[in-house]
């Protein structure tokens, strides 16, 4: 993995072959720049745009280089920014960057230049044979900030956000034979407990104990036991609000006897996302401890797989609620299990629930693999999460909870079916979960389409992406400034 670290005195890279960059914004000049650089970007119409840059070899083993970070108002863009010095650098197959600050650039910019170091050079390969050095390509070892100690904060800030959206990437990015319930409930628990969180860890006993009866339906098929994770954060000063984050975790999602094609169920094992973020977000609170807000991280955690113990088309289950719920699709899975753990959140007597899930292929054929369906019983929380995933640069948009499609889940035999029609997919199962959470305002972010990306795209790395973790930390107050 790529070192990443700020330097004050500007010590020289350690690497053989070196890059060194100045950020320019839009339209600045270029002065205190050796004439071969400003000569080079004038050639290439350097205007400080991002996506621009223009390098030139200087001494042997040294490339200095501009990076357009666009509007120098807009913070924000040095994540898009740091991306295109680290292509840069690796286009030139240099083994050390060194990135120059001035002072013009803000203590917000030089976290969200942090972010998108971090999140650029990050990569899931502990899978991959190790590199013989003798005959591949020089990998880039090591990326210096240069700027004055006072920045060494913002900069602090920045890595442990996106380190967090790192470590859910990763518990997504692991293959379903490491990543059970069980694991990733254990990966939650170390990390909540290393951050001084409260942590509880369900077993399947205590879950039964306690009636999470739908939830225990969808593990039934599979040999490995259910989990649930609910870690909580309390500010040190008073809270002023209280929030509950719920994720999907279903490690591994064949369908059931509503079987999925084989083509279907390549990739299922994301069907974590939700999870993954919610654990995300929490390390990215438990390190930034923000004041005033009291945050659940709440994870229901199972395998949905076939045997002779498999829950069956048509069983009616009794949720944590008491609902009764006929299963009429046993790949309409996530929505058992959040139904429950909504139930149970709404009971911890939060002000808000926000949850998260990869729940339809239906919200997928609607807004696409990049965009999540936001849906909210609530205008005011719908707008404060659009707001944050603005600021995150994660595509959220807004999507109808249709009343009138009730009907459309109900059933002959029990309160409600787990399965509406084939219009619509994302707004039924979205009616589904609602029926769930009470009076608490709730909102649902479907992301079946983000939490995992086909190919790389500027910092989003293909794979799991951690899509969320941004988003939550943002709307929970932990910010870049
Ligand atoms: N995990 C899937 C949804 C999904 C699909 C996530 C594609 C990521 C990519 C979910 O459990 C599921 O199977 N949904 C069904 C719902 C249907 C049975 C109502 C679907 O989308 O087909
Ligand atoms: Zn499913
Ligand atoms: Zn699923």
């Amino acid at each position: 993995m790529t070192a990443i670290s700020i330097e004050f005195s500007g010590r020289p890279a350690a690497g053989p072959v070196v890059l060194n960059v100045a950020l320019v914004a839009k339209d600045e000049a270029l002065v205190d720049l050796p004439s071969a650089l400003i000569d080079e970007a004038a050639r290439q119409r350097f205007k400080g745009a991002i996506g621009e840059s223009a390098w030139v070899g200087d001494s042997p083993g040294v490339f200095l280089a501009v990076i357009g970070i666009g509007d120098a108002a807009h913070a924000s863009g040095l994540r898009r920014a740091a991306y295109y010095a680290v292509e840069c650098a690796r286009s030139l197959k240099v083994d050390s960057l060194q990135v120059s600050l001035s002072c013009d650039i803000s203590d917000e910019a030089v976290a969200f230049l942090a972010q998108g170091l971090r999140l650029s050079t990050w990569s899931f390969d502990q899978y991959k044979k190790a590199k013989d050095p003798e005959t591949s390509p020089p990998e880039l070892r090591e990326v210096l900030v240069v700027g004055d100690i006072a920045r060494a904060n913002a900069f602090a800030r920045g890595l442990v956000l996106a380190d967090a959206v790192c470590f859910a990437r990763d518990l997504v990015n692991e293959h379903p034979g490491v990543c059970t319930p069980t694991w990733l409930a254990e990966q939650a628990r170390e990390r909540a407990l290393s951050l001084g969180l409260e942590v509880q860890v369900f077993d399947e006993k205590e879950l039964e104990a306690r009636g999470f009866l739908l939830h225990l339906a969808v593990a039934r098929g599979s040999s490995q036991p259910a989990r649930f994770l609910h870690a909580v954060y309390r500010p040190s000063g008073p809270v002023e609000r209280k929030v509950a984050l719920v994720g999907k975790g279903v490690t591994f999602d064949s369908g059931g006897y509503s079987i999925k094609p084989s083509s279907s169920m390549v990739d299922m094992h994301m069907d974590m996302g939700g999870a993954a973020a919610v654990i995300g977000a929490m390390d990215a609170i438990g390190h930034a401890k923000p004041e005033g807000v009291e945050v659940h991280f709440i994870a229901p955690m199972a395998e949905n797989l076939i045997s002779g113990n498999a829950y069956k088309i048509n069983e009616i289950i009794r949720g944590y609620n008491g609902t009764t719920v006929e299963i009429i699709d046993t790949d309409a899975e996530g929505r058992l299990l959040l139904a429950d753990a909504l139930a149970y959140a709404a009971e911890q007597g939060v002000d808000e629930i926000v949850d998260l899930a990869t729940l339809t292929g239906a919200c997928i054929v609607g807004l696409g693999m990049e965009t999540a369906g936001l849906f909210s019983s609530s205008d005011r929380l719908s707008e404060a999460l659009r707001d944050a995933a603005r600021e995150a640069d994660e595509a959220v948009w807004p999507l109808p909870l249709v009343e009138r499609m009730n009907d459309k889940l109900k059933s002959r035999v029990a309160d409600i079916k787990n399965l509406g029609p084939r219009w619509g997919g994302a707004v039924s199962a979205a009616l589904f979960l609602k029926r769930f959470v009470g009076d608490t305002p709730w909102a649902h972010l479907d992301i079946a389409g983000p939490a995992m990306a086909e190919s790389a795209w500027e910092t989003l790395n293909a794979g799991g992406t951690g899509f969320g973790v941004l988003l939550l930390a943002q709307y929970l107050g932990v910010r870049a400034e």
